[in-house]
């Protein structure tokens, strides 16, 4: 049995106790820092500055979006940028209405509530959760059965962060009552060569453009991953001795199985299954989670994201299917050119 803590959809060989420590260290602090999400940045900067302006605290904003896009990052930019203190928790955290109730009733007025894996929550508290967002109220259940009563308590103003890799499973209620949904995108590659620079002076490796740029295109769009593999990077040549050139570069990504598009195990993985095992689908989510040993909701919310907007696969209501760019990247041209014709 896995308990809910332990199952969020992060990739298991991310988050060693060093990879967090690091992590932190290269956090943006300011949206100004924060590279890329330019129309997000635009967005959270007015609802900053319209608070400010009206000295009151800022809308609730929700965060969605895969792994590793800059989530957590955001909700520490939003606490530091308007001056507020920040209270972190998580979903599975808050597994009775009477664990957010302690969170709420101890905020101090005008504190960031950030909740990572919001829709983890459990029910009775997202119920809670409703009134505290919309008229800073809860109310407390007291006793049992026949003789409870409830009684209403008036909480200090705060702005509620949630951030979630699943905003669709949101119940509608809550998604209605943020303000304001940022909507994370992958990156681009000159985007994350911009915050590989970042890391790279702030880890003092001295590399160049070109490795930079060959890193950036093979990191799944994703900040956390540029930064891992810059991280192995250096390691490799660190102990080859060689510096971390471009050969040190693509010789630290073979060995750590990273594909020329970013592709990691598990991606493989799924693509094998569907191409091989189901001759190109359509498979559904269930089916595609067990064969590959994973959750469904790693499958949904980690790998397929990618997966589909480097355009390998496509979903459907019928399931998962294998586009012709899928095919041909993992070797079957002649079954890519069969099934979809060669005129791509
Ligand atoms: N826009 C960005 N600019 C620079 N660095 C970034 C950016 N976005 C993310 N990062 C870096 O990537 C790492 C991961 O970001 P973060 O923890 O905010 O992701 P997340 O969306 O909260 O992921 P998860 O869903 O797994 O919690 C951090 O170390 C952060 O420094
Ligand atoms: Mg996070």
């Amino acid at each position: 049995m896995t308990p809910a803590f332990d199952d969020s959809p992060v990739r298991p060989d991310v988050e060693s106790d060093s990879e967090v420590a690091f992590e932190g260290a290269l956090r943006p602090k300011s949206l100004e820092e924060f590279v890329g999400q330019r129309k997000v940045r635009g967005q959270l900067q007015l609802l900053l500055d319209a608070a400010a302006m009206q000295n009151r605290t800022p809308d609730h904003i929700l965060l969605a979006g895969p792994p590793g896009l800059g989530k957590t990052t955001l909700a520490m930019i939003v606490a530091h940028e308007s001056g507020r203190p920040l209270r972190l928790t998580s979903g599975p955290a808050i597994q009775h209405a009477g664990d957010l109730a302690a969170v709420l009733s101890s905020l101090v007025p005008g504190e960031v509530l950030f909740i990572d894996e919001i829709h983890r929550m459990a029910r009775s508290a997202e119920e809670m959760l409703y009134l505290a967002m919309e008229d800073f109220r809860i109310d407390i259940m007291v006793g049992k059965g026949a003789g409870a009563t409830s009684i209403p308590l008036d909480l200090a103003p705060f702005t509620l962060v949630g951030a979630t890799t699943r905003s669709g499973l949101l119940p509608n209620p809550l998604r209605d009552r943020f303000g304001f949904t940022a909507h994370l995108e992958f990156y681009e590659t000159d985007e994350l060569v911009r915050v590989l620079h970042r890391a790279a002076d702030m880890l003092g490796v001295r590399i160049d453009e070109e490795s930079l740029g060959e890193i950036a295109s093979r990191s799944r769009g994703t900040p956390r991953i540029a930064n891992r593999l810059l991280r192995r990077v250096r390691d490799y040549a660190l102990v080859a001795g060689t510096g971390a050139t471009l050969e040190a570069v693509r010789a630290a990504l073979l060995l750590y199985d990273v594909d020329e598009l970013g592709l990691d195990r598990l991606d493989r993985a799924v693509m094998s299954i569907i191409l091989e095992r189901f001759d190109g689908g359509p498979v559904g989510l269930n089916t595609l989670a067990v064969s590959v040993g994973e959750e469904a909701e790693t499958i949904e919310a980690v790998v397929e994201p990618f997966l589909v907007r480097i355009g390998l696969l496509s979903r459907t209501p019928r399931g998962r299917i294998a586009t012709k760019a899928g095919w041909a990247h993992f070797g079957f041209s002649r079954n890519a050119d069969v099934l979809f014709g060669d005129d791509l």
